[in-house]
């Protein structure tokens, strides 16, 4: 297709981007393994998964064969009145993971709208059982998606200012992965303010910045809210599937009232959203008066394509071959980590589980996004044959875990360059 550029830019629109950059634009014709081609045969390693939503690596076998046995059966049907047996194991399946609520399953279509139901369902849930809230509460910094009720969680960034009259009160807590929280003080404000819920990337803050938090900072606020009536709801969009090196990163800090799932969740095949619950949120949807009942839902729900492939991904993922890979990955981002914060102490070079980040010296003092940097890094790295995504200055991988040992080193070495480069100590 010779004037693809052209008809890109007078008739398409992408994420987060302007029609200027159609400069750089990649034509993306096929994916295999750990990478991309262009329409001119050139290769890029995905090194940010597909923005985080790849698992094992493109056309993953079992993942095309699960795909193409259940369109030949069953591609899709409406999920209101009617079941199928794709949604039904893997709604079993979800719940029985170790930080799961542990109650039901509302499927929806993406990372944006498992937070929309989930925010619904806490505030039905206060509802029903007369708990006077007027809020939700958020962390500062956050990303939860780009519908009203989940951009109204996130940062009021340069990408929500244009919408604030028209979001849902959320008030913020101040992110603070280091020091922790002064539990005493927020013991105050939840008596004033009496939050709905709390909505959380548990343990790491993906687009924020790849911003990392011990169990044991997070914990104890996490204890505290529950002690205290707050419902707690863990978006696991980004964190699921081993970015915080654990299936869920739940599993490592207190069981929410609600856990939202997505991205990874199908392997990075097919949109799928996942809003877990639990039995005591699921019993307030059971009102048998209509004017009570819990409505929401999507044409798409619980696409028995989404859920055979969702299926076959939590398989895999639980296999020693993959858990055997997840375990290499992680502990070289651990020992590259390691490394680069003895030899570039200023750039806070950090890993959990399958994600490795870096801050790269930035030349303007503006909000992150609107620096240059984060775009220089992108083309450069394309030249490099590596797809990144910064986030400003923030440069990280969280590949697709079948990379080679081979192809991680170059990833590194771009990383490691773009540090000497910029003249970081
Ligand atoms: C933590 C988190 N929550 C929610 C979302 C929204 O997901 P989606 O882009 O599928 O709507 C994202 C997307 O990046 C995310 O990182």
């Amino acid at each position: 297709m010779e004037n693809w550029k052209q008809i890109d830019a007078a008739f398409l629109r992408h994420p987060f981007s302007h029609p200027d950059d159609v400069k750089d634009m990649l034509f993306v014709v096929r994916a295999q393994g750990d990478s991309v081609f262009d329409d001119r045969g050139e290769r890029y390693l995905d090194a940010a998964a597909s923005w985080w939503v790849n698992l094992f690596g493109h056309g993953h076998p079992p993942l095309v064969q699960a795909l193409a046995q259940q369109s030949e059966t069953l591609a899709h049907v409406m999920f209101s009145g009617i079941t199928h047996r794709p949604a039904l194991e893997l709604a079993r399946d979800l719940i029985a993971l170790p930080g799961s609520p542990g109650g039901s399953v509302f499927f929806s279509d993406n990372g944006s709208t498992a937070i929309e139901v989930a925010m619904k369902l806490a505030w039905h849930y206060c509802k029903q059982n007369q708990v006077d809230s007027t809020c939700f509460w958020a962390f500062s910094g956050g990303y939860h998606g780009d519908t009203l009720g989940a951009m109204s969680a996130g940062e009021r960034d340069v990408f929500v200012q244009p919408y604030l009259h028209l979001l849902a009160p959320v008030h913020f807590l101040e992110y603070n992965p280091k020091e922790g929280y002064d539990l005493d003080c927020i013991r105050r404000r939840i008596q004033q303010e009496r939050p709905a819920a709390f909505l959380y990337e548990p343990l790491l803050q993906g687009a924020g910045g790849m911003r990392m938090q011990a169990p044991q900072a997070l914990l104890p606020l996490l204890k505290l809210l529950k002690e205290e009536g707050v419902l707690l709801i863990a978006d696991e969009v980004f964190t699921g599937f081993g970015r915080t090196g654990t299936t869920l990163a739940s599993e490592q800090l207190i069981q929410p009232d609600l856990l939202c799932l997505s991205k990874a969740l199908t392997g990075g095949f097919m949109p799928l959203g996942a809003t877990l619950m639990s039995q005591e949120i699921a019993a307030a949807t059971e009102q048998t008066d209509r004017n009570k009942r819990f409505y929401h839902g999507h044409s798409y729900t619980a696409n028995p394509m989404a859920c055979a492939l969702a299926l076959e991904t939590l398989r895999e993922w639980k296999s020693p071959t993959w858990q055997n890979a997840f375990e290499w990955l992680k502990q070289n981002h651990h020992a590259r980590a390691s490394e680069w914060k003895d030899r570039f102490p200023g750039s806070d070079a950090r890993s959990l589980g399958s994600v490795l980040a870096i801050n790269v010296p930035r030349k303007t003092s503006g909000y992150f996004y609107t620096d240059s940097i984060g775009r220089e890094m992108y083309v450069a790295g394309l030249k490099a044959g590596i797809l990144f995504r910064p986030l400003g200055n923030v440069l990280y991988t969280v590949p697709p875990l079948c990379i080679g040992a081979l192809e991680l080193e170059r990833i590194y070495g771009f990383m490691e360059n773009m540090l000497i480069q910029q003249g970081h100590t």
